[in-house]
């Protein structure tokens, strides 16, 4: 073996001589999801009601889901902006993307019964596994370490992601607010996956995406609210969370 040989061996594997090479890819340059479904499972509840409403009125086709379908289409009428109502199921079985939000309660049950249905999709979880009690709210310790890891654990043929955790169903339902004046800390595996629930993040006015790790890292994500909601509570607000310098 020549010293050339290995000399040269070594540099195509120094990452750093590599990076310097490849153009970095510009973080902010997302993927156009405008022509994704995006169905939310739970869809009747506060949350589920406004995502579908602040994603349906910035033009994306959404698909609201109940346990019951006629509670999904009445919840989908009241929203309108062309949001369509089913079952749990038949939402799930239509969309893309399927954005997770039952009570933490229902979570495992929930997803367990739609294994076959949410196969190949993009699960997005935004469940907070939180109890109350006379203090007020405090993080529970999901025994998989958090509700999206729950999630990736209980569907292994579905792409799991984490998102929209901080956000406020009161401003999302309020039609007098035009801007949800926040950041969206965006979890999971794959960029790719990362990037498209980012990308619909920033179809919301005033709403940003933003990359904010794996999945082992969500529970820290899903335990924050307990804090917002101790904000929310001492200045009567409905408190959102910016990431700075980025
Ligand atoms: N509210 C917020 O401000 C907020 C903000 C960020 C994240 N989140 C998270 O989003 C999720 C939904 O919040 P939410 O306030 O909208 O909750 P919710 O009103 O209590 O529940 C949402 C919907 O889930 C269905 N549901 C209720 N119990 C269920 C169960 N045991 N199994 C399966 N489905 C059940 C109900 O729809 P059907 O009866 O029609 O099936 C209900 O309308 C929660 O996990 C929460 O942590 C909430």
């Amino acid at each position: 073996m020549t010293s050339t040989d290995s000399s040269d061996s070594a540099a195509q594997k120094d990452p750093a001589k590599d990076a310097a090479k490849a153009p970095a890819k510009d973080p902010w340059d997302l993927p156009d999801v405008s022509g994704l479904v995006v169905g939310v499972l739970g869809g009747t509840g506060p949350q589920g009601k406004g995502l579908a409403y602040r994603l349906a009125k910035a033009g994306q086709k959404v698909i609201v889901g109940s346990r019951a379908a006629e509670r999904a289409e009445a919840a989908a009428s009241e929203i309108g902006h062309g949001v369509e109502g089913a079952d749990n199921a038949g939402t799930a079985r239509r969309s893309d993307v399927v954005i997770v939000a039952v009570p933490w309660e229902g979570h495992g049950k929930t997803l367990e019964s739609l294994r076959e249905e949410l196969a190949g999709k993009l699960v997005v979880d935004c469940v907070n596994p939180l109890g109350f009690d006379k203090k007020g709210a405090y993080a529970l310790k999901p025994e998989e370490g958090s509700a999206a890891e729950q999630a990736a654990a209980l569907l292994p043929d579905s792409r799991v992601a984490a998102a929209f955790h901080h956000l406020s169903a009161v401003l999302l339902q309020d039609p007098e607010t035009d801007e949800i004046d926040t950041d969206v800390m965006v979890l999971g595996e794959e960029r790719a996956d990362v990037e498209i629930v980012q990308a619909l993040a920033g179809r919301i006015p005033g709403m940003r995406g933003v990359f904010s790790g794996r999945l082992r890292n969500a529970h820290q994500v899903e335990s924050l609210v307990a804090n917002l909601i101790s904000v929310n509570r001492r200045y009567k607000a409905h408190a959102g969370l910016r990431v700075t310098d980025v």
